[in-house]
């Protein structure tokens, strides 16, 4: 089944709109642009709109997802003790920038507000597993056993 004949096997009425989106990422993985435009034209709602809705459809992405999901902790407490620099080295090592993923497809790099680890600064999470006190060097390291 094609996005397409996805998209067109809900009614095409606006309440539609959050079904067609969950399918589309758990099939794919994400929403391109393509399916927003589609989704835009079937529903007649405007891409702006759906674009909207999506900043706080935090399930939903808007890029396919790399093989190895990071998640740096852009809390205070983790800003405080360098999870910038952390970013910088990890967007630097692996051809990524925060939000993407890089074109080998091998690294997504997300950032989130906070692990409710805060004592353990700085957080940062590779596949689901925390890693806390993370330096630049040692977070680098780390994934570039998890990676290659
Ligand atoms: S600020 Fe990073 S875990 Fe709370």
């Amino acid at each position: 089944m094609t996005n397409k004949e996805i998209i067109e096997s809900y009614k095409s009425e606006k309440e539609s709109l959050n079904l067609i989106l969950d399918e589309l990422q758990e099939i794919n993985g994400f929403i391109s642009k393509n399916d927003i435009m589609e989704i835009s034209n079937y529903l007649g709602i405007s891409e702006k709109e759906i674009m909207i809705l999506l900043k706080y459809k935090k399930n939903i992405k808007l890029e396919k997802q790399g093989k190895n999901i990071v998640i740096v902790c852009k809390g205070p407490n983790c800003l405080k003790k360098g999870s910038l620099d952390i970013i910088k080295a990890i967007e630097k090592e692996f051809n990524v920038k925060e939000g993407h993923t890089s074109l080998d497809g091998k690294i997504t790099l997300e950032t989130k507000n906070c692990f409710k680890k805060c004592a353990f600064a700085p957080n940062v999470e590779v596949n689901g597993k925390l890693y806390s006190n993370c330096t630049k060097d040692n977070i680098v390291k780390i994934l570039k056993d998890v990676i290659y």
